[in-house]
């Protein structure tokens, strides 16, 4: 079953159609910058052009880098604060012409790698942490997704988390490899000794990167890099329409 999968990210906005069965592309993503101001009137002609390389009347999964509840935008800390209450799903669905599904981004990831990744077969706590323009947290009991847990947001040096550790950080600070890795183990030492996760799983841009910084990375839970790397948002997302997690 091939169904259209889109991630709303804080830098770009990327879609192709999913083998849902085998999680995997079909065809070379396609990918345009995320507009700024990203408000809902800049985002949605982007996501419209994405969607539009795919003409079909199948359902569409779309990813928000924010707190969606049923639908309904809850928070955007790295796009614009129009979208907060915005009913996403109604009025992508209304744009798009096709039932849409929209879920947090880090939670799609998530749900693919759970399936298809690093996460495959593991039961007990597995928590999913992309790094990114922001920080994301997906939290898994036993296969079973905890929806919206929002960790990149919990407090580190009197801070908010994802303006410490987070790739674009990383990215605006010039920082080297291992001086990033420091600042990502005091973070998942923090999240370890609040969730004791039995694994912890790498995503985001900065995956396909893992050797870089991995290797500094020393805390007590095991920590592996996402195997879908940065598609596994867009696989999620078109896993979530067919409710397959
Ligand atoms: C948002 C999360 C999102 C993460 C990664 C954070 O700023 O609050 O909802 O998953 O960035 O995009």
């Amino acid at each position: 079953m091939t169904v259209l999968g889109i991630d709303i990210g804080g830098s770009g906005i990327k879609g192709a159609p999913v083998d849902v069965d085998a999680g995997a592309l079909i065809v070379e993503r396609v990918r345009v910058e995320t507009p700024r101001p990203a408000t809902p009137d800049a985002v949605l002609p982007a996501l419209v052009d994405v969607a539009g390389s795919w003409k079909s009347g199948d359902p569409v999964g779309v990813t928000f880098p924010g707190v969606v509840r049923h639908g309904v935008i809850g928070s955007a800390a790295n796009l614009h604060p129009d979208w907060l209450g915005l009913d996403a799903a109604a009025r992508f669905t209304a744009e798009l012409g096709r039932p849409v599904t929209v879920l947090n981004d880090a939670d799609a990831a998530g749900v693919a790698e759970m399936a298809f990744g690093a996460g495959r077969n593991v039961r007990g706590v597995v928590l999913l942490l992309t790094f990114g323009t922001g920080i994301g947290s997906a939290l898994f009991v036993n296969g079973r997704l905890v929806p919206n847990t929002e960790l990149g947001h919990l407090e580190l040096h009197g801070a908010d988390a994802e303006l410490h550790a987070s790739d674009r950080i990383r990215d605006e600070r010039g920082l080297s490899w291992r001086d990033w890795a420091a600042r990502v183990q005091d973070y998942i030492a923090h999240v370890e000794r609040l969730i004791s996760p039995d694994l912890i799983v790498l995503g985001g841009g900065v995956s396909k990167k893992a050797d870089r910084f991995l290797p500094h990375v020393k805390v007590g839970t095991p920590v592996v890099p996402a195997v879908l790397q940065n598609n596994a948002g867009i696989v999620g997302a078109a896993m979530a329409t067919t409710g397959r997690f």
